[in-house]
């Protein structure tokens, strides 16, 4: 029997140790928001929090973790970094919304580690998160809203318009192949 802590909650696993964690808190623990894409940690679909950093959940063998705090997407409504999924909402950001937990998981890592991101920071920290539907410009502009937010600005993510729609794609900036 493994034990971890997860999203809070102690959980016991009855699995052997070299399971991935991906399949644990997908099969075992019923926490699907957590995706698999690649299966060797080069998209960010599967990104979970391991003591508060970023962890592909894909290439961990849940015996590596055991005793550890495990955090999933299911966790952040519960906490003050819901900011950065209501920025989410706000900004239309997902599409297919399939990459979009690990998104918002590496998201929260940057944001703990750099409160107030620039454009050069955020395009870093999320560049080995993959989305599909290329909504690199969207998520951008949803981490500057959410750092806004938890930073307790009087302006907030309420007043920092969504730049991009689908059908008013954002012009001048396409980081990382955004869509036309
Ligand atoms: S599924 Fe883990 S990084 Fe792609
Ligand atoms: S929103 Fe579809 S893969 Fe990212």
């Amino acid at each position: 029997m493994i034990k971890l802590t997860v999203n809070g909650a102690p959980r016991e696993v009855d699995v052997p140790d070299d399971v991935p964690l991906l399949w644990v808190l997908r099969e075992e623990l019923g926490l699907t928001g957590t995706k698999y894409g690649c299966g060797i940690a080069l998209c960010g679909a599967c990104t979970v929090h391991l003591d508060g950093k970023p962890l592909r959940s894909c290439v961990t063998r849940v015996g590596e973790v055991a005793g550890k705090e495990i955090t999933t997407i299911e966790g952040i409504a519960a906490t003050p970094m819901r900011a950065v999924q209501e920025a989410w909402i706000a900004h239309g950001t997902p599409q297919c919304g399939y990459c979009q937990g690990g998104q918002i998981m590496s998201a929260i890592a940057l944001l703990r580690a750099k409160p107030k991101p620039t454009d050069a920071d955020i395009d870093s920290a999320m560049s080995a998160n993959l989305c599909r539907c290329a909504t690199y410009v969207r998520i951008r502009s949803a981490i500057h809203a959410a750092a806004e937010t938890l930073a307790g600005s009087a302006a907030g993510s309420a007043t920092v318009p969504p730049t991009a729609t689908p059908s008013a794609p954002d012009a001048g900036t396409k980081p990382r192949g955004e869509a036309p």
